[in-house]
Parts: C-alpha cells; structure tokens; sequence
C-alpha cells in the first residue's frame, strides 16, 4: 500500500447503509483522486474554492493561477469519470479591479483542450439573495454551473425532472398561432424544432436550464455550503440508483448527503479537518433521522 492509501485509510469514512456506500474522505484532492479507479464515477458534482475569495475559512486560489490550478485536477476528473458520466461545475467570476475576471472563460478553453465537452451551462438564480448598492453593477443574483461530459452520448434521465406545468401555460397555451400547431423547425437548421400544442394537455413539462433555487441551507457552519436542493437535482437528472457521485471538494457533505437520499453511492473529499467532520456529522444526523 502506497503512502496515499496508508493516509486514507486513517483518514477516512466507510458507511455501508440505505444499500449503498458513503465515503468521506480527509484530504488534498489533488493526491485522493489518484486513488480512485479510471472510468468508475457516474457523476461529478462540487463547487471548488473560488479565486481568493473566502481567504480566511478555508482558502483561495490567486485569479490568475486558477486555471493554472485547476488543471491537474480536472485531468484527474476526466480519468475516473465513466465515458457516460457528467460532470457539474458549480462557479462564479469575481470581479477585480472594476472588471470581471476571465479565469472561468479561460478555464472552460483550457478544459477544452484537455478533451473535455462543454456541454451545457445552467444558471443558478439565487432567489433570495442578500440586497445591497455597488457603484456600477447591481448585485449578484446567479452563478455558473458548468455542464462538461467526455462524450456526445451521457446518461441523461429527463423524466426525473419534470415540473409541474405553471401559470404561463395558461396564457400562453390560450392563444396558440396557426405557427404553434405545426413542428416549428429551427431556422438555423439545428435539428431542434418545438410544437408547442403538444404540449396542450400536459401537466409536467420538462425544466428550463435556469434553476430557481434559494440560498438557503440547514449547514450553517460552512460559509459556502450548497442547498442540498442543487446537488439533488442533478443526481436525479444525470445518474441512477446505485450509481456513484463524487465530490472532490466536499465542505460540509452536502453532495453524499443528497447521495444517500436518493440510494446513490458517493466519495467526497475534503481538505480541512473541521469540514470532514462537519461531514460526518451531516450524513450522520442524515441516517439517524
Ligand atoms: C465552496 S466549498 C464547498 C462547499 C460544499 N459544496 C458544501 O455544500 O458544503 C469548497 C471546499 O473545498 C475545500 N477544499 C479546498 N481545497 C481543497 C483540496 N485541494 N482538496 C479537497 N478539498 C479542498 C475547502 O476546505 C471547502 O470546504
């Protein structure tokens, strides 16, 4: 055994339960990955440290050595995910000097050329964010999650996140034009098309890319903790029971937690001692619930 393993295994926790296995692992992510075997992780979910933001709990990476960063990571994500697998990217530019920051957009090339598809980009509107007056922006409501897959053909269940058709379709749906009642192709020859009077008797339609989600979490001893909502959301839409998700920057477990719940395998893995704990104990409370 390696001094990698030899450290996981001190560091480390092994839950057998709901039939399926939770892994906690303490640690720097750039060694744990290399643990884990190639093509064995059906989906990837986490929001790693942003750029110098949030220095005093638990870190930042420098703007300009982000991508720089990142990179060795990412390749470490490309090698475990499965060639059906996704992997969700949960970040935000900062603002430096006036401007936005590029390193996301330069980020997303560099991931690119690493063999990476950048599939897809949903927004995360943060419904209920904090008010506030900055001289020459308005404030922060949303942030990225970048959808990147290693193939054209992933494992996409649409059906688990269908909603329940709004008030819009009442209006909209009224006054269908001759336009509507016919398959609408798309005028740049995309090969999408919409009939929208097929959609006249539904009561669940499929989602948009804009996930309207309170900021709201119950792990209030991590400053940067996900509503366990968002990681749910894309364990339902992109794996299957008994799949497995991995979250290389766990903070307070919100991802194995939402994993457990829905009889998902995880491994997350954290850095700091106070987190991994925290995780713990989340998941923890989860199973004694
Ligand atoms: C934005 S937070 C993640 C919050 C998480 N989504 C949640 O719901 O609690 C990023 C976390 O990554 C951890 N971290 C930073 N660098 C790391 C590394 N190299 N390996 C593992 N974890 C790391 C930080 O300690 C922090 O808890």
């Amino acid at each position: 055994m390696d001094i990698i393993q030899q450290e996981i295994k001190k560091n480390s926790l092994f839950l057998a339960e709901h039939n399926v296995t939770t892994k906690i692992i303490l640690g720097d992510c750039s060694n744990v990955l290399k643990t884990i075997k190639d093509n064995s992780i059906d989906l990837i979910v986490t929001s790693p440290p942003y750029s110098d933001q949030r220095k005093n709990t638990y870190g930042g990476i420098k703007a300009d050595q982000y991508v720089e960063w990142f990179l060795p990571i990412s390749a470490e994500l490309f090698r475990v995910l499965k060639p059906s697998g996704t992997f969700i990217l949960n970040i935000k530019e900062k603002v430096k000097d006036g401007e936005r920051h590029t390193y996301v957009l330069e980020l997303i090339q560099a991931m690119r050329k690493q063999g990476w598809l950048w599939t897809e980009e949903f927004i995360w509107y943060k419904k209920n964010c904090y008010p506030g007056k900055w001289p020459n922006r308005f404030r922060d409501a949303w942030e990225r999650l970048l959808q990147f897959n290693k193939n054209k053909h992933f494992y996409m269940n649409q059906e688990a996140v269908m909603v329940a058709t709004g008030d819009w379709a009442k209006t909209r749906l009224k006054h269908l034009s001759n336009k509507d009642l016919i398959r609408d192709n798309s005028k740049v020859n995309s090969g999408f098309g919409k009939n929208i009077s097929n959609w006249l008797k539904r009561d669940m339609v499929y989602p948009t890319n804009v996930l309207n989600i309170a900021t709201e979490t119950s792990n209030k001893q991590h400053s940067a903790a996900f509503p366990k909502e968002l990681p749910n959301w894309f364990i339902k839409l992109f794996t299957k029971t008994g799949d497995t998700v991995l979250d290389p920057f766990l903070g307070s477990g919100t991802t194995v937690a939402a994993s457990l719940e829905l009889d998902r395998n995880s491994i997350g893995i954290e850095i700091k001692k106070e987190y991994y704990d925290l995780s713990i104990d989340n998941v923890k409370k989860f199973i004694n619930k």
